[in-house]
């Protein structure tokens, strides 16, 4: 396997090598032909024959390999990527002695074209900046906006009910106004050293010259077949067959081209107005909905929030704070489990205790959590003696079901229960630079291939369907998630920060994966500070948790050697893909050291 994905990194290398020359048609066909058999082959080593039936509005984001790579130190610098293209940019800005702010938007927008499942600038994200210089922990929302006319009613049908979430995804009802390009030139102009403009070379010469389709956007596309796409978009990923473009081919993106270009000259700007953002409106605007005009396009702005720290263990644990729900949350669950004693390695008893606190804390999150510029989220949720009253909930003998939510301390009104439902799409980019500086910016445009409607060479976002599509409970009480004008979706992405007793930088982590995000955090952080695992180890650690619902333990990732013993405890097990794309980097005194999710296709690479 590891031979197998070497060759991969070795073909989408070349795809930018070969590009231009005279031979690029027979490499190409030649690519095209070695791609099948390798990918019909990385799907029998790989053992993932269920991934095709796994490519469902349940797991559109499904695994693409089990292997694992070890833990490699380097001294100075890091960047850990979804893609060895987006993470090799990065290193490039880095070398060129630019910050992790401007390596990270180095490799966003190589993202955007080499896994445009995932993130772009169609979409949204947050960022944690920690300024080496000023010793300060900066944490940036640059989440999509729902259009400023839309309603609570915007995902009921007629007669009240709710639309299906398949109805509503590829649809204008589910695009919110990107945030992401605002968001990364707003800290660029504070923090970056790198001309702004220079930041979009690798991603400008890589969609005109082309790279490597890789096996996992070939299976995802695969998956999800012509027909689930616009015009732009299946002309793009599908050839005039209608067959995904194939493991391998030199694909180019001129359209994206062009419009980084544009963005690389006007900045954000470029979005919104002029031609581009006139196909915005029109590739996201449905009959009879409230959708992208262009006053919303122009009013976005994205916005720095006060960083969620909690302590544990003797670390400090920084997040992200609302609208995403992934600081508090991660931090309730690790308040919950710190008087509990984890053990030094994974255990059924350790995970029965987690999983408890996750109830508790999901339970919370899925009442109070939302955009506090437009509820009122209770600090209280974090209070110590809150947790301490809440944690004496956990029975170390069984399970307690399901989880109610509390009653925090500073409540002021009771929200209705949300009945959202986030999928498994982003990418998360951890970065370190030479200065000291720390970028870890999770991105996204929500499930696989966001709205599936592609403009100028992006897919649009389809963000909205974060929102509860219900706007009150079934008691009649509005739920804190409810769809209103303006407002951000919550949010489960949890980009993360770790500082030591001493205030110094720990780790760097975050992963993809919907609402199970949180659930990956906290393993990683578990396993790395309790197990004393290496990054490596923590991220290809099988996955294990709950929203609340059933016990999760990840299919085929050796999980099931503690199903027994929770089962005895109470737990109903369930077993599905848990696709994280968990990338961590830890500063250890011997250098940095990089983990990456082995269920995905990144990279860490680092001087
Ligand atoms: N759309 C994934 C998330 O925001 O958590």
């Amino acid at each position: 396997m590891i031979a197998y994905i070497t060759l991969l990194k070795v073909i989408a290398n070349k795809g930018t090598i070969l590009s231009g020359t005279s031979i690029l048609h027979h490499t190409r066909r030649l690519l095209i032909v070695a791609g099948t058999v390798m990918l019909t082959a990385f799907l029998l080593s790989a053992n993932i024959h269920p991934v095709h039936a796994q490519l469902s509005r349940a797991a559109p984001e499904a695994p693409t390999g089990q292997a694992t790579r070890p833990a490699a130190p380097v001294r100075s610098q890091m960047v850990v990527a979804a893609h060895p293209l987006a993470a090799r940019a990065a290193r490039q800005m880095l070398r060129d002695g630019g910050t992790a702010i401007d390596a990270a938007i180095a490799a966003q927008m190589v993202l955007n074209l080499v896994e445009p499942q995932s993130s772009g600038i169609g979409g949204g994200g947050f960022l944690l900046y920690w300024d080496a210089f000023q010793q300060q922990l900066l944490t940036v929302d640059g989440r999509e906006t729902a259009p400023a006319e839309a309603g609570p009613d915007r995902f009921l049908n007629d007669d009240g009910t709710p639309i299906r979430w398949p109805d509503a995804v590829g649809t204008g009802r589910s695009i919110g106004v990107p945030g992401i390009v605002p968001m990364l030139e707003a800290v660029h102009g504070e923090f970056g050293r790198i001309e702004w403009g220079e930041l979009f070379a690798p991603a400008i010469d890589l969609a005109s010259n082309g790279f490597g389709v890789s096996p996992r956007l070939n299976l995802l596309l695969t998956g999800m077949g012509p027909d689930a796409f616009n015009e732009d978009a299946r002309n793009y990923f599908f050839d005039n067959t209608g067959e995904a473009r194939a493991l391998g081919e030199v694909l180019k993106n001129p359209a994206l081209a062009r419009t980084l270009k544009q963005i690389a000259t006007s900045g954000h700007r470029a979005l919104r107005s002029g031609p581009i953002a006139k196909n915005i409106i029109a590739a996201a605007s449905e009959p009879g909905v409230a959708t992208i005009t262009l006053n919303d396009l122009r009013a976005y702005e994205s916005i720095q929030r006060r960083p969620v720290c909690v302590p544990y263990r003797s670390y400090s644990i920084c997040g992200m704070g609302p609208p995403s729900s992934g600081g508090m949350t991660v931090g309730a669950i690790l308040g919950l489990l710190e008087a509990s004693d984890l053990g030094d390695q994974p255990n059924a008893a350790a995970i029965h205790m987690i999983i408890e606190a996750e109830k508790l804390s999901y339970a919370d999150r899925n009442r109070y959590m939302a955009d506090s510029d437009f509820v009122d989220v209770p600090a209280g949720l974090l209070d110590p003696d809150y947790l301490e009253e809440r944690a004496q909930m956990i029975d170390p003998a069984q399970t307690m079901g399901r989880a109610e939510p509390g009653t925090p301390p500073d409540l002021e009104t009771t929200p209705g229960t949300d009945a959202s439902d986030e999928n498994p799409g982003t990418s998360h980019i951890s970065i370190i630079d030479q200065f000291g500086n720390a970028a870890s910016l999770t991105t996204t445009i929500e499930s696989a291939f966001g709205s599936r409607r592609m403009v100028s060479g992006f897919l649009l976002n389809n963000e909205l369907t974060d929102f509860s599509f219900r706007p009150v409970d079934e008691g009649g009480r509005p739920v804190a998630n409810r769809v209103e004008g303006g407002k951000r979706p919550r949010s489960s992405m949890s980009p993360t920060m770790v500082f030591d007793a001493d205030g110094n930088l720990w780790a760097v982590l975050g992963s993809p994966g919907g609402s199970r995000i949180i659930l990956y955090v906290v393993k990683a952080l578990v396993a790395m500070i309790d197990w004393n695992m290496d990054p490596q180890a923590a991220s290809a650690l099988g996955t294990f948790g709950s929203r609340n619902g059933p016990a999760e333990l990840e299919h085929g990732a050796d999980m099931d050697r503690f199903a027994s013993e929770l089962e005895a405890l109470g737990h109903e097990i369930a077993r599905p893909s848990m696709t994280s794309g968990l990338h961590i980097i830890r500063v250890t005194p011997d250098g940095l050291l990089g983990g990456v999710d082995p269920r995905r296709e990144g990279a860490a690479i680092g001087d």
